[in-house]
């Protein structure tokens, strides 16, 4: 970005890498690392692929088993916060919001017949994932049975943290939601 880039064009740079971390699997932004509140109140980390990203809702689109350890978390306390990286960038972004599940409506349905037979052999494993087994399962490869397990998550996101790294100067903005209003930017110290 120009060293005189307003805040929002700073956004509109982060919707925009958004959107192409779901298109292009070799973008940086393809993955994301997402970050809930366990159940003893620690933080949890892991990766996860950006499957979506609608820039009027600022809605996140993930996949993932409903019996995993994130799912749980969220299930709890939806707050999340997802963290991403463009090294060739060199630039941050933190987005925090809630994580609304979808399982069995029209919504996770849809994901569902969207998804290609290799994404969802994955559901299909046995036991639940995180169980401790005596050694690795072998990969499923029943692309029907898993949709019992598959869930969406769509996360809203009432926060948006950028930082660019910058020989002329690091900059970092914040930018806030409220419901549909317009954001609330403002700089910060990076
Ligand atoms: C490159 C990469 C992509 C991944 N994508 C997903 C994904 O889209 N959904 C998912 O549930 N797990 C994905 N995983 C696995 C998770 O990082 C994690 O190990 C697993 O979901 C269990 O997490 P949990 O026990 O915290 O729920 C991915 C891992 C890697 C390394």
């Amino acid at each position: 970005m120009s060293p005189d880039a307003t805040p929002a064009e700073c956004l509109a740079e982060a919707f925009r890498l958004l959107s192409r971390g779901v298109a292009d699997r070799r973008s940086a932004f393809h993955t994301v690392t997402l970050a809930t509140v366990g159940p003893d109140g620690a933080p949890e980390a892991r990766t996860l692929v950006l499957r979506g990203f609608e820039p009027a809702t600022r809605t996140i689109r993930l996949h993932s088993d409903s019996r995993s350890a994130k799912v749980t978390a969220l299930e709890a306390d939806p707050r999340c916060v997802i963290h991403l990286y463009d090294a060739p960038a060199k630039i941050q972004l933190r987005l925090s919001g809630r994580a609304a599940l979808h399982r069995s409506d029209a919504l996770a349905d849809a994901a569902w017949a969207a998804s290609r037979d290799a994404a969802r052999m994955v559901y299909a494993v046995q036991p639940a994932p995180g169980t401790a087994v005596a050694a690795p399962p072998v990969a499923p490869q029943d692309p029907v049975a898993g949709r019992a397990w598959f869930a969406l998550l769509l996360v809203r996101v009432d926060r948006l943290e950028w930082l660019e790294l910058a020989a002329s100067g690091h900059r970092r903005a914040r930018f806030a939601w409220t419901g549909d209003s317009p954001a609330e930017a403002s700089w910060l110290v990076p």
